[in-house]
């Protein structure tokens, strides 16, 4: 089949899994489904394009369809409907071993009655490939475990066990690795080095990585694309520092780092700037930093674009505030978290750098917070926003809120 696009590029196409409420089933029993009267829905029309040579991650909370994904472009599921390409390729069809595609998993799945050479040699040996004690060496070099080959798996350190599963699916030279939550069983250190050697060894082979993960942190330290999953589709997909700096959910706002998402409506425009009116004070957001320009929206603003002053006075020329009272301070070292509640009725959660000149604010203490509009985003809101507060699990609810009314202040000094 002619194509024009590269090898390793792979793309999902209306991608869908439905598991019935017959269907068999995978893994631990105490695994729920959202709605087992009619079945779930564990990948709902995804699309996804994924470059050729790029360490991809997928980012969402447990449960969001990672594994389902991965597992239909590993042919180890059937989807539902949709389509798996890879270099323009239809493999949809295709059986697991026939495509050019290799699984890391966070189980490793070593053979324990073969040592270390025979688990990387053992794809090249089924498939009849000369030259298998030269390959199993270059790998065994790349993973830098050259001199482990005559030992037992069960005699490695779960890093060392990681590396032999790496070697052992890069060694059939897939297009396409595809790593699911592979550093899961790690601890935090050897987690963070694992993930500096899986970087380079991604550089030095070249092959696209899929990376599963439900760690932020982890995505964004590894990642050139970054797609953030959740219930089944895909809310977001950039480069780490664009999903970071302009969400386009509250979702993605909330589960790649934190925010605050004050629940208002949009008055209109004044020049490059939406106005927005939230708890009885106008804001405004440059209209390049809007997802939307329609009615209910969230003005979102990062903690750490946050800042706290003790009067009105002191709050910069152009910058927007809140006026509040510290409710809590939690000291973390390199900075401490404030959560301020405002006379609005909003809860402000703060995080101020420990940079030796802040000095800390005790709780009860009457504070202004306040941020320049560059540093605002606006995403749709719903109605239910209003008044009720959201909760998107990780991040900072907003509570209570009256919905905006008449005489409202102008919230920014000039
Ligand atoms: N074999 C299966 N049968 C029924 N439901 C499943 C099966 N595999 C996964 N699911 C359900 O599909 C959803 C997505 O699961 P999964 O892809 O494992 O998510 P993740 O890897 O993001 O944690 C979950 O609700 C899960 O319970
Ligand atoms: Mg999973």
């Amino acid at each position: 089949m002619a194509s024009e696009e590269p090898a390793g590029q792979l793309r999902l196409v209306d991608l869908t899994k439905r598991f019935g409420p017959t269907g068999r089933r995978f893994g631990p029993t105490s695994r729920r489904s959202a709605s087992s009267g009619s079945g779930v829905t564990a990948v709902d029309g995804l699309d996804l394009s994924v470059p050729a040579g790029s360490f991809f991650a997928l980012l969402g909370p447990s449960g969001c369809g990672k594994t389902t994904t991965l597992r239909m472009v590993a042919g180890l599921e059937e989807p539902t409907s949709g389509r798996v390409l890879l270099g323009g390729e239809d493999i949809t069809g295709l059986r697991p071993y026939r495509r050019p595609v290799n699984t890391v998993f966070q189980s490793y799945a070593l053979f324990p009655h073969l040592d270390v050479f025979e688990n990387v040699a053992f794809g090249l040996r089924r498939r009849g490939v000369p030259d298998v004690a030269g390959q199993v060496r270059r790998m065994l070099a790349l993973v830098q475990l050259d001199g482990y080959d005559r030992q037992r798996p069960t005699r490695l350190s779960g890093g060392q066990q990681q590396r032999v599963a790496l070697a052992r699916a890069l060694v059939n030279r897939p297009r396409v690795l595809l790593l699911d939550e592979p550093l899961g069983a790690l601890d935090l250190a050897l987690r963070r080095r694992m993930q500096l050697e899986l970087q380079r060894i991604q550089t030095e082979v070249g092959i696209t990585f899929v990376h599963v993960t439900h760690d932020q942190e982890e995505a964004m330290t590894l990642a050139d694309t970054v797609a953030v999953m959740n219930a089944g589709r895909i809310e977001q997909l950039g480069p780490p520092a664009e999903l970071y700096e302009f969400p386009a959910t509250a979702f993605v706002a909330n589960f790649l780092g934190r925010s605050n998402l004050l629940a208002g409506t949009v008055r209109g425009r004044g020049g490059d700037d939406v106005l927005v009116e939230a708890y009885g004070r106008r804001f405004s957001v440059p209209v390049a930093r809007s997802r939307t320009l329609g009615a209910p929206v969230l003005l979102g603003v990062r903690p750490e674009k946050v800042r706290l002053v003790g009067a009105v006075e002191q709050v910069p020329d152009g910058h927007q505030w809140l006026d509040g009272t510290v409710g809590d301070a939690v000291y973390l070292g390199v900075s401490t978290q404030y959560l301020v509640r405002t006379g609005q009725g909003v809860e402000l959660s703060v995080f101020a750098a420990a940079d030796g000149e802040a000095p800390r604010i005790p709780v009860g203490s009457a504070v202004v917070a306040h941020w320049h509009p560059r540093h605002a985003f606006l995403l749709a809101g719903t109605d239910t926003d209003t008044g009720t507060g959201i909760d998107t699990g990780t991040g900072t609810g907003i509570g209570g809120a009256a919905s905006a009314g008449a005489g409202s202040v102008e919230a920014t000094r000039s």
